[in-house]
């Protein structure tokens, strides 16, 4: 009897995981647009929440125990464009590091099940989660 691998093996387990992701948040800090929304924590604290959530939704171990996704980016305008410029971005890192392109393209469908919560088209669409917390609201640099 054969068991299918999860998604999560099959991409090599989590040295694969973090080192994409360190490379995908060094092109997102170096980035003019992305860079302005990731300031309230140090990257390493970013690509650690990354990495354990994606961990949790391709099949592996569940260590993720922060905020649902809907919840995280509640302040925050996440636009289409900004999302499409982020999953490009994604696709180079995974690309980079050597992954093959069948699995690189279910990575990055797993990214995009995100999409639908957390993409919205103005502030009015936002909410707060604390008194002093700011709404991201950035227009894309010219
Ligand atoms: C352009 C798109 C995105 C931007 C600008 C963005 C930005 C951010 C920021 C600023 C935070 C910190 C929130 C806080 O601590 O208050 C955050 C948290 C997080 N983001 Fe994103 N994000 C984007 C897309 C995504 C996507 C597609 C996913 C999942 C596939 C994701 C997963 C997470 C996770 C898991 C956290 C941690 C939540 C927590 O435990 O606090 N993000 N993101």
């Amino acid at each position: 009897m054969s068991i299918d691998k999860s998604l999560f093996e099959r991409i090599g387990g989590i040295e694969v995981i973090r080192k994409v992701h360190h490379i995908f948040y060094n092109k997102l800090f170096a980035h003019s647009w992305l860079k302005q929304y990731f300031v309230e924590h140090p990257q390493e604290i970013f690509e650690n929440q990354q990495t354990d959530f994606m961990i949790s939704i391709m099949g592996g171990p569940k260590r993720y125990a922060g905020l649902t996704p809907k919840a995280a980016h509640s302040n925050i305008v996440i636009t289409d464009e900004l999302f499409e410029i982020r999953s490009q971005i994604l696709s180079e890192s995974i690309k980079e590091c050597g992954v093959a392109d069948d699995i690189r393209e279910e990575w990055l469908t797993a990214d995009r099940s995100l999409k639908k919560a957390i993409v919205k088209t103005s502030a009015a669409d936002c909410t707060t989660r604390r008194p002093d917390q700011r709404i991201y609201d950035i227009p894309k640099p010219q």
